[in-house]
């Protein structure tokens, strides 16, 4: 069974404290939980992960990209990321298959400064705004694109 990684960047794994007013009230935790649902019930896998380290994303996007055959693709919410790191730009060039961008809210109408992101131009897709449940739409798209 083929695996989607999904990754998140800094400050993702205090969802749920947060400014849950902005993030909403799940934490990291219930959105591996509705992520691992969703792709058993399309019959993929799951790594699910989050660092604060660019360098940590930066390896773990290299390890999809020299291992192709054991991954369908990659959803990535690089959080603060997106707006800052060439570096994981410069990584996600190295892989070929699909990569989703995700984002709870819509960074876009937020401040100014979450306006560009990095990743956006190598993403298949772009899933802003929806919460948690982006990332579910987030897979559903990953999984249409890899099986049309
Ligand atoms: C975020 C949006 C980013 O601008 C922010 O830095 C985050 C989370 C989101 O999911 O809405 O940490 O990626």
């Amino acid at each position: 069974m083929q695996a989607i990684l999904i990754i998140n960047g800094p400050n993702l794994n205090m969802l749920g404290q947060r400014e849950p007013e902005i993030y909403g009230h799940k934490t990291l935790a219930d959105i591996k939980a509705m992520c691992e649902q969703k792709a058993s019930a399309l019959g993929y896998e799951i790594e699910f992960r989050q660092s604060n380290h660019e360098g940590e994303i930066v390896d773990w996007i290299q390890g999809v990209a020299m291992n192709p055959e054991s991954y369908a693709g990659l959803i990535i919410n690089p959080a603060a990321y997106t707006h800052t790191s060439i570096a994981i730009h410069d990584a996600l060039k190295l892989v070929e298959l699909p990569i989703i961008e995700v984002h709870l809210t819509d960074p876009f109408a937020r401040e100014d400064f979450r306006h560009y992101s990095y990743v956006t131009p190598l993403a298949r897709a772009a899933i802003k705004g929806q919460g948690a449940d982006g990332y579910t739409q987030a897979i559903e798209t990953l999984c249409n694109l890899v099986t049309v």
